[in-house]
């Protein structure tokens, strides 16, 4: 089970102007596994991520998630797929405005026929004591957190995260990462954090390197560190 991604290209433009973006990507990741996909700017990972979470269409190739191939899925099922599997996490935070952040994460179960327990998350979050506090009243990584409550408390098998921590300082990057490890520990959740951070990788179970829309590397880390003791 997990992610199975086969023989994946994707390109932008027509003819002359054409630019591909992905060219033949293969990659397996187990269900549970924590994986960090890094590489340059312009090296496709948010276009890979936006495949796999349905939001952007390969050219061709295959794309599975628990055995269930999404290209042979109609728009209806693509929802459906969206709204049961997965859960996305992007670096600006896109919280609702007008909700506060109870809302917000509970936004997040409306959709689920199964979700998570409010109050066993926010304890997870570390955000009980700020649950009726309006989004303009959160620091950054209170934001995030949030945001990342918002796409976990549907339960969903598997998490994208692209550049979670990309506007936050260290030590705030830190505890997201912390809570992204607890995550996938307590609930066995696929997660794919993308990053231009090398330190990030250390924390992975699986590190994919990706330039010029090819696999460069792909590999099972043994030295795997938690979170907490990452540096940089
Ligand atoms: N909608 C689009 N139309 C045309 N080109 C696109 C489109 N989306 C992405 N690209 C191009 O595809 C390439 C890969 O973009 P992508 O956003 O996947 O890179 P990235 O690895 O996420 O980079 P970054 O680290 O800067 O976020 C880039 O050259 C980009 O210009
Ligand atoms: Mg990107």
């Amino acid at each position: 089970m997990g992610l199975q991604i086969k023989s994946l290209f994707k390109s932008y433009g027509a003819r002359e102007n054409k630019v591909t973006v992905l060219n033949n990507i293969d990659l397996n990741v187990e269900q549970g596994e924590m994986c960090v996909l890094i590489g340059p700017s312009g090296s496709g990972k948010s276009t890979l991520l936006n495949i796999i979470g349905g939001i952007d269409v390969a050219d061709s190739g295959e794309v599975s998630i628990n055995g269930q191939k999404i290209e042979n899925m109609n728009e209806k099922s693509l929802t459906t797929y969206r709204r049961k599997h997965l859960g996305y996490v992007f670096q600006m935070y896109n919280l609702i405005p007008n909700l506060n952040l109870k809302e917000n994460i509970e936004v997040g179960s409306y959709l689920s026929k199964d979700p998570l327990e409010y109050e066993e998350l926010v304890e997870l979050l570390g955000l009980k004591e700020h649950q009726y506090k309006m989004p303009n009243q959160l620091s950054g990584g209170q934001q995030q957190r949030t945001a990342i409550g918002r796409a976990i408390i549907k339960n969903p098998s598997i998490l994208l995260c692209d550049e979670p921590t990309g506007a936050l300082d260290y030590k705030t990057s830190k505890a997201i990462l912390n809570l992204l490890e607890e995550v996938n520990i307590k609930y066995n959740t696929t997660i794919i954090i993308v990053t231009h951070n090398e330190a990030i990788k250390n924390m992975a179970d699986r590190i994919v390197t990706l330039k010029d829309g090819k696999i460069l590397k792909n590999y099972k880390n043994n030295k795997k560190i938690s979170a907490r003791d990452l540096e940089w």
